[in-house]
């Protein structure tokens, strides 16, 4: 059987906490044969600046290039505020999406029938949702340069981010956004903002050729990315695939992640390219969640997330398809059998901390693996 290697990046907050059960997972899977999984465990984030004043260190960075998956937690919090801009905590985790070129960032939101009332929207319009918030992650405005404040010396400063996109860097995400489609609803929804902005002009031109040239078979609309917005919380179920920039990709799959019921329920998947010979893609998988540093050691944390985001890695890194299918399954179970965090907590249901969730997936997982 190949090994997996995997490096383990808890982070900070609730990181370490939904790690925790995540790790468990593949203690589980490799004592009883469902792959070889090798782990490595680095320091990321605020954590990493207490160590080493950087939130990412070049040991850490190389064991990445290294790995064939990345599993990481969350950055951040109120302890790391007044740190140098360059050495945040978020800096830690744009290194990692940059240096590893993982520009495809994939954050399905999907409702757990059990969870179609922990919404805020009616259970009618989010009952069965099953999209993708494909968001470009390696460009845009946060990495676009000039990116800095100046004096203006007149008691004024001035700040400048640079919204930048090259056309390859369009094509090869909307080449993503398609290929997801076939394999769904074959419908790709494209965000931007074309009317007051020129990378929007230059997005939907070249997405518009794409489709023209390679993908006729897949439905493509263009939406405004404000108007996208309205629409993800009007009608959600109208989308398949929804691809947008950095930023807009940011801030949409937030408004995404709580059609689901709540954002401790959102797995990502970052990828890069395929590799020219093994066909391989670097990658990293995250909970779409922040640290949450007001939950933080409390034990509540809802670990569904990052254990969702495991079972993204299981299928996109590993072709471990049937685990995958068991693990997602898993989750849904326990929904349905009421079992609850606090955040998704509903009227006759079991409240439970992060370690009782924990187990109770595993222990679901174990049945259907049996
Ligand atoms: C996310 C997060 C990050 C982002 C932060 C932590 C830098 O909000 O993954 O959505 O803005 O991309
Ligand atoms: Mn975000």
């Amino acid at each position: 059987m190949p090994t997996h290697k995997l490096l383990l990046l808890p982070g900070d907050g609730i990181g370490p906490e939904v790690m925790a059960e995540v790790k468990k997972l593949i203690a589980w899977m490799n004592a009883h044969g469902m792959g070889t999984f090798e782990t490595e465990e680095g320091l990321v984030g605020g954590s990493c600046y207490d160590a080493h004043k950087v939130s990412i260190t070049d040991a850490t960075m190389a064991k990445a290039h290294a790995a064939d998956a990345v599993l990481f937690g969350a950055v951040g919090g109120p302890k790391w505020d007044s740190v140098p801009y360059e050495v945040r905590p978020e800096a830690g985790l744009l290194r990692l999406r940059k240096d590893l070129a993982l520009y495809a960032n994939l954050r399905p939101a999907v409702t757990y029938p059990a969870l179609a009332d922990a919404s805020a929207l009616k259970r009618e319009l989010v009952e069965g949702l099953d999209i993708i918030i494909l968001r470009e992650l390696t460009g845009g405005v946060y990495f676009g340069e000039p990116k800095t404040i100046t004096d203006l010396g007149n008691g004024q400063k001035r700040a400048v981010d640079t919204q930048v996109y090259d056309t390859y860097e369009i094509e090869r995400i909307g080449r993503v956004a398609f290929e997801l489609a076939r394999k769904r609803k074959n419908k790709v929804t494209s965000m931007e903002k074309r009317n007051v902005m020129k990378t929007g002009v230059l997005w939907h031109e070249v997405m518009t050729q794409l489709h023209q040239r390679e993908f006729k078979d897949v439905t493509l609309e263009h939406q405004l990315a404000d108007s996208g917005g309205m629409q993800l919380v009007k009608n959600p179920k109208q989308f398949d695939v929804v691809v947008t920039d950095n930023l807009f990709g940011d801030m949409l799959s937030d408004i995404a992640a709580m059609l689901t019921g709540s954002l401790g329920m959102l797995p990502s998947a970052s990828l890069g390219a395929p590799d020219g010979k093994t066909g391989k893609r670097k990658a990293l998988y995250e909970p779409v969640h922040g640290s949450a540093p007001d939950i933080a050691g409390k034990g509540i944390a809802n670990p569904i997330a990052m254990i969702a985001s495991f079972a993204m890695c299981l299928r996109y890194s590993f072709n471990l398809v049937k685990e995958a299918d068991d693990l997602e399954k898993a989750i849904a179970n326990v929904l349905d059998k009421g079992i609850r965090t606090g955040d998704i907590m509903a009227d006759g249901a079991r409240q439970v901390g992060t370690v009782e969730m924990g187990d109770t997936i595993l222990a679901e997982f174990k049945t259907l693996s049996a």
